[in-house]
């Protein structure tokens, strides 16, 4: 490709991203290239309005908005929508795959052994669970645990994509491949390209292991933990040459 067909590439990107937003009502531009991936892969917003007026002012009024969600074939068989729980204002957002079996019973996202573990981190940090805001890239429990498929996240990254917009975190988190190439790029190899610095939605993005793996896999906390002092270090939480083992 030379420049000016580069260029004519992006325009046509930036405007697809355009009409997307405003097929699911959304003010905003987001202009992430991870959702045009999924959205240009997978089946577009079917069951979406068009044309409606969705002035999504609150992560409540997104909640409401997606409750009853048929979009995708997640919704035949899960129990309950795992929509995200946490600070509305929150600085720091982490972002896992999808919902487990516990969290499909119980509506709340990462309340099983991963989620144990994931808030003995926050707590690590210095955080509390309350403060900070936990969700995942597809709401809906996907059947056996399988992987969320690319049609399914592409369905699912615009309410994520709402999410985000409406806390405006300073930092977002994510947990494992699945949302990390959901994010950032498909082609995203967790054990090589963890805790590097990215960008979504404007936003630094820190991409780190899923706790589920680091129960497989303890030898992995030691990256995990490097990762979140990259990140309490964004935040000012504290210097973290002072919290090494
Ligand atoms: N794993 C995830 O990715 N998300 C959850 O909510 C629970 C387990």
């Amino acid at each position: 490709m030379n420049v000016r067909e580069e260029v004519m590439d992006l325009v046509g990107q930036i405007k697809r991203q355009l009409r997307n937003s405003q097929e699911i009502g959304l003010d905003a531009p987001f202009l992430s290239t991870a959702r045009l991936h999924y959205l240009e892969g997978g089946p577009q917003l079917d069951g979406a309005p068009s044309g409606e007026d969705f002035p999504c002012n609150s992560l409540k009024e997104l909640e409401d908005f997606i409750s009853n969600c048929g979009r995708c074939k997640l919704g035949t068989e899960r129990k309950n929508i795992v929509f995200g729980e946490g600070r509305a204002e929150a600085r720091l957002v982490f972002v896992g795959e999808a919902p487990g079996m516990e969290e499909d019973l119980t509506g709340r996202p990462f309340v099983g052994q991963a989620g144990k573990l994931l808030t003995d981190i926050i707590k690590a940090m210095g955080l509390t669970r309350d403060g900070v805001y936990i969700c995942n890239v597809v709401k809906c429990h996907p059947p056996h645990n399988r992987d969320p498929e690319p049609d399914e996240i592409g369905t699912c990254l615009p309410f994520l994509e709402a999410q985000i917009s409406l806390i405006r975190p300073k930092i977002i988190c994510t947990l494992g491949r699945i949302s990390a190439q959901s994010l950032i790029d498909k082609g995203f190899k967790i054990t090589r390209d963890r805790g590097e610095w990215h960008n979504f939605m404007g936003i630094p993005l820190m991409p780190t292991y899923h706790p589920a793996y680091l129960l497989r896999y303890p030898q992995g906390k030691r990256q995990v933990w490097e990762d979140v002092q990259e990140i309490m270090l964004k935040l000012g939480l504290r210097d973290p040459r002072r919290l090494r083992d």
